[in-house]
């Protein structure tokens, strides 16, 4: 069974969202694929996970993947009582196969199983992992995917979005779902809450929009800090300041509007939406997610006649001593591309002109 799935990058409304905010985010062509085939080792309850991102091979079974998704799954419900930097520090943990095992055993969960067949996991990935690309949320929906669909039980969309939500809540704590919707639905959705308390709401759009060819990302280095750290941080502000803060998500929110009408319009006019971005950007900036040599990146974008915003979680500071600034990945719009090709300061980050809009997750069943 093999399931695949593109990575994301989100438009406008990261951090915004997790207050209830609506988000623009489109699925990128770069994949993470998954692949279950039977163990080869004899015992009735191996797992062999191997992965690059793992730490090479990993061989477990279904009683500690069991245990390790429950233990998982309460130190989160600890975490969601008393929310601090500390707590997410121990939902995470430091296991490189976490977000592995937290899928496997929420799948057998969602199974009503106490255990699985024995198996073997490989997963490969063009996707930069850690930098803001969905890499988390594409290892969740195509470990799920693959192996419920394996077990006979193909999930539904909107069971596989519960699932995939719960286990990124292992890896970023409370996250806003998202990074799970986009990976799953693929092409370029939006992403809203009806109320307070509500599940978002998805809604895939049809958009042809010249801008959306005018886009590169740029990937500024693997943050210091995992998205769950800086979702907590920004709680953190948030909570502890309300009035500050409250006023700074709101405008997040009516920026989203207006830049979602650009997209869906007949009218073409790149200056009305690079004013919606360098808006969004500086109040990322104000959230703290920005460290400061992005801002002096996208400083330089600017006086070269784009604009630019980060697009994932950001990051709080920099890797102490990295070669990149490490802000994951980075937004640019330039209403004539091309010209991000000259550009000297941009040439040490990877860059990718990939298609925004990819397919969402498919799983393919050998014949
Ligand atoms: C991460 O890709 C996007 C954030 O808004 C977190 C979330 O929505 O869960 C920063």
């Amino acid at each position: 069974m093999v399931a695949s799935a593109p990575g994301k990058a989100i438009l406008i409304g990261e951090h915004a969202v997790v207050y209830g905010q609506p988000a623009l985010i489109a699925a990128v062509g770069l994949r993470l694929t998954t692949r279950l085939t039977p163990a080869s080792e004899d015992s009735s309850s191996t797992v062999e996970l191997h992965a690059r991102e793992l730490g090479g091979r990993v061989t477990t079974d279904w009683p500690e993947i069991v245990d390790y998704a429950t233990q998982a799954r309460r130190r989160w419900e600890h975490y969601t009582r008393t929310p601090g930097a500390a707590g997410f520090a121990e939902v995470r943990g430091d296991d490189p196969a976490h977000l592995v095992k937290v899928a496997l055993g929420e799948a057998a969960r969602f199974l009503d199983e106490p255990g699985g067949p024995p198996l073997q996991l490989h997963l490969y990935s063009d996707l930069p992992i850690g930098a803001g690309f969905g890499s988390s949320a594409a290892v969740a929906v195509t470990v799920l995917a693959a192996y419920l669909t394996a077990r006979g039980r193909r999930p539904s969309t909107r069971d596989l979005e519960a699932l995939a939500l719960e286990t990124e809540r292992r890896q970023h704590g409370m996250p806003s779902g998202v990074d799970g919707a986009a990976v799953i639905h693929g092409g370029v959705v939006w992403a809203e809450r009806e109320g307070p308390g509500e599940p978002l709401s998805i809604t895939p759009l049809d958009l042809t929009s010249p801008h959306l060819s005018r886009f590169r990302i740029f990937d500024t280095g693997t943050p210091a800090q995992t998205t769950g750290e800086v979702v907590a941080a920004v709680r953190g502000r948030v909570e502890a300041d309300h009035g500050t803060f409250d006023p700074i998500l709101e405008r997040m929110g009516a920026t989203a509007r207006a830049f979602r009408r650009e997209l869906a319009g007949d009218r073409d006019d790149p200056e009305s939406l690079m004013d919606l971005i360098r808006t969004y950007q500086a109040d990322l900036e104000a959230l703290g997610v920005v460290p400061p040599a992005v801002r002096e990146l996208i400083r330089r974008v600017e006086a070269a006649g784009g604009v630019a915003k980060i697009s994932g979680a950001g990051a709080l500071a920099s890797p102490e001593g990295g070669d990149r600034p490490g802000a994951g990945s980075l937004l640019v719009y330039q209403p004539e591309p091309h010209r991000l090709d000259d550009l000297p300061f941009l040439e040490p980050f990877p860059h990718y002109a990939v298609p925004l809009g990819a397919q969402g997750y498919r799983v393919e069943t050998p014949s």
